[in-house]
């Protein structure tokens, strides 16, 4: 329950002695609230991993050991030119190293913030969690992303949105006279991976989270994820200003409503100096915004906008909208809406795009608002809590998809851009950067209901710092720091961990399928669905008949393909050229189409979902093998979730391919299991 940051003991003899020397003597340079929350972090890894508290000295005397401080501080023990190349790691960067003084080499963690010193503190700590720690090397790091967000759908109740892993950590009823520990052990986590903002509240939002009341209660919050480098902001909802303000009206050139958000917001800042900002859905899903008063986007997010500049705050725009009357492929939905509106929004609006165009399904095609707004901060938005990947029950370790995301190539602004280099601003030269996740954690004793979960909150976190890490090198390290260090544990577990992803799209939706789970709740199957709408009724996603299977976006069909760059349209157009995982996503194709494979397509589709099943019995039988390498509480707790998720991927496959059946009216593939 500790996380990834129990600190299990040191067994190697050698690497014991050099950091029980190194223990034996701290010395900062300065002196801040986050050397503090430094010298806790050390003292619990100290008698963690070494059964020995850290000596901190209060003079530079010759027997320290380990100098932390920033660049300024300890600007007179350091080089020219290492001041030079530390401070071309940014606000947020670190350098660990040896450094030699007066003929001794000490142990140096230098950051240009003491928030960086913090960061070069836990990734020390993970050096030597996961067998890496180099005494004699150098390692600079620094983030790639200004915004690493959580976005909690936590409800002033708490209850959570999508959340699967018990109620909301925010104990608003005794806030802010009590100060639960579990907050600390929360921004100690986001830390220890450099998320540096999050959103305490539901986007689907409440506007009393803006009353005076509850801003003492956040003000609690921010208070303590100061130390941590933590900023926090609040969803804000658009109607506020008649909710909670006493007005008959939101539009946001309405000179009252102004001056509503401008009286708000300094009021916010009394409480919360260096409160991040809001974070809106609007006119999406029900909820209010400026269409209500004929206004845009633009014009709605500006509103905001221009009560945070003179505080430095930021309006973080969700682009998720659709209404399935303004276009008959919801897909298009958002291009159509903010794509017009380039260069519109203010300099202090990020717009906050879904990684696809759906909704977090477990494979989507990347979002085609990526690269298509060259004059806008566009921000992107994962989805941590597993909404549609068997939520809390089933094992899917994201990163291989957020992975798959980040490295698509998007063709814009320039013909080399991907998503990565989009939304890291390498691409598209953008300094007010994001990626924001939504979060799994909850009041489970193991923070998200199903342990291997942990994970995923581990991943976000780091693709946020570094969107070109590889799934492997994270899941590696997550394995390390949370079982331990055993060679065959960590092939194991990390195998199963990276095929999990696949395994589910297999089971669930292989092929481009998408959208067909059971309605509302989004758990288990459901491509029969009658769900009160066009668009939320079958087959309006699979579009399955007695012909084929698939959502024809071409231009032969909805055309949400052409919101693509050139490049993409003409490859995808082609049901021979666009990557199969993909097909039926855009293509609407006859049962004996022949894939690559040279098999139908109804029979890859059987073998597909066959795959998916066996996969996961194949993690039952990884997990059961490494039964004596981990403690029999966690091990017992991920085997009856397994045991759960096999039984479940049968059940997907078994009534979506008897369903899908009744139109292909063709025999399954005899090496597949039958389904009954
Ligand atoms: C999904 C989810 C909703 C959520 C919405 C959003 O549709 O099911 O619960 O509010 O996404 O992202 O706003």
């Amino acid at each position: 329950y500790g996380l990834w940051l129990d600190y299990s003991p040191v067994q190697n003899t050698q690497l014991r002695s050099d950091l029980s020397r190194l223990y034996s003597g701290f010395y900062f340079f300065g002196k801040s609230p986050t050397y503090e929350v430094i010298q806790k972090e050390l003292t619990l890894s100290g008698e963690k991993m070494l059964g020995q508290s850290p000596v901190f000295t209060t003079e530079r005397l010759a027997q320290t050991q380990v100098w932390l401080g920033t660049r300024e501080e300890l600007s007179q023990v350091l080089s020219l030119q290492q001041q030079t190349s530390l401070r071309a790691l940014g606000e947020d960067g670190f350098w660990r190293g040896p450094i030699t003084f007066q003929g001794k080499t000490y142990y140096a963690i230098i950051g240009n913030r003491p928030v960086g010193v913090l960061y070069g503190v836990f990734d020390w700590l993970k050096s030597i969690q996961t067998d890496s720690f180099d005494k004699t090397a150098e390692k600079t790091d620094s983030p790639k992303v200004r915004l690493r967000m959580l976005n909690h759908w936590d409800n002033l109740d708490r209850t959570v949105e999508r959340g699967y892993a018990g109620f909301s950590i925010w104990d608003w009823h005794k806030l802010p006279g009590y100060v639960d520990p579990r907050y600390l052990d929360y921004a100690r986590a986001n830390a220890s991976l450099g998320i540096n903002a999050v959103s305490l509240t539901n986007v689907n939002a409440n506007a009393r989270i803006l009353t005076t009341d509850f801003m003492k209660k956040a003000k609690v919050l921010a208070d303590l994820f100061r130390p941590y480098g933590i900023k926090v902001f609040l969803t804000a909802r658009f109607s506020a200003p008649m909710e909670i303000g006493g007005l008959k009206t939101a539009d946001p050139l309405d000179p009252a409503v102004i001056d509503f958000w401008k009286k708000k917001t300094e009021e916010m800042y009394s409480f919360i100096p260096d409160f991040g900002g809001f974070l809106v859905k609007a006119n999406s899903e029900g909820q209010p915004g400026p269409h209500e008063y004929g206004r845009n986007h633009a014009e709605g997010a500006n509103l905001l906008a221009d009560a945070l500049a003179p505080h430095g705050g930021v309006v973080i725009w969700r682009a998720f909208v659709y209404s399935h009357e303004l276009d008959e492929d919801r897909h298009k939905h958002a291009n159509l809406e903010f794509e017009p509106l380039d260069g519109k929004f203010r300099d202090n609006v990020i717009l906050q795009v879904k990684n696809g165009a759906i909704d977090f399904m477990p494979r989507e095609p990347f979002h085609p608002l990526f690269g298509a707004m060259p004059q806008t901060n566009v921000g992107m938005e994962f989805q941590i809590t597993q909404e549609y990947l068997g939520q809390a029950t089933q094992l899917v370790y994201l990163a291989p998809m957020w992975e798959e995301v980040l490295q698509s190539k998007t063709y814009r602004p320039t013909p080399s851009s991907t998503v990565g280099g989009v939304v890291d601003g390498s691409d598209s030269g953008k300094k007010l950067t994001l990626v924001a996740g939504v979060s799994n954690i909850g009041t489970d004793r193991n923070w998200t209901g199903h342990l291997m979960a942990q994970s995923n909150w581990y991943a976000f976190g780091r693709l946020a710092w570094d969107p070109d890490l590889t799934s492997q090198t994270i899941a590696e390290e997550w394995v390390k720091m949370t079982f331990g260090r055993d060679p065959e544990l960590l092939s194991k577990v990390s195998g199963m961990l990276l095929d999990s992803r696949e395994a589910a799209v297999n089971y669930m939706m292989p092929l481009g399928l998408h959208h067909i789970m059971g309605w509302d709740h989004h758990y288990g199957p459901g491509p029969w669905v009658t769900g009160g709408r066009p668009d939320w009724t079958a087959p309006y996603y699979h579009q399955a008949d007695s012909l084929g299977i698939g959502f024809d976006r071409t231009a032969s069909g909805s055309d949400a393909l052409g919101q693509y760059a050139p490049e993409i349209v003409q490859a995808w157009s082609d049901p021979q050229q666009i990557p199969e995982k993909y097909l039926l996503w855009f293509h609407h194709l006859p049962w004996d189409f022949k894939l690559q494979s040279g098999r139908t397509l109804w029979d890859e589709i059987g073998l597909h979902y066959d795959a998916g099943v066996k996969s996961v019995r194949q993690m039952q039988e990884t997990w059961t093998s490494v039964q004596d390498k981990i403690d029999p509480e966690r091990h017992e707790h991920v085997r009856q979730l397994l045991a759960i998720q096999a039984e479940e991927a049968e059940w997907w496959r078994n009534a979506c391919l008897l369903y899908f059946q009744t139109f292909a009216k063709r025999p399954f593939p005899a090496e597949i299991e039958q389904p009954t």
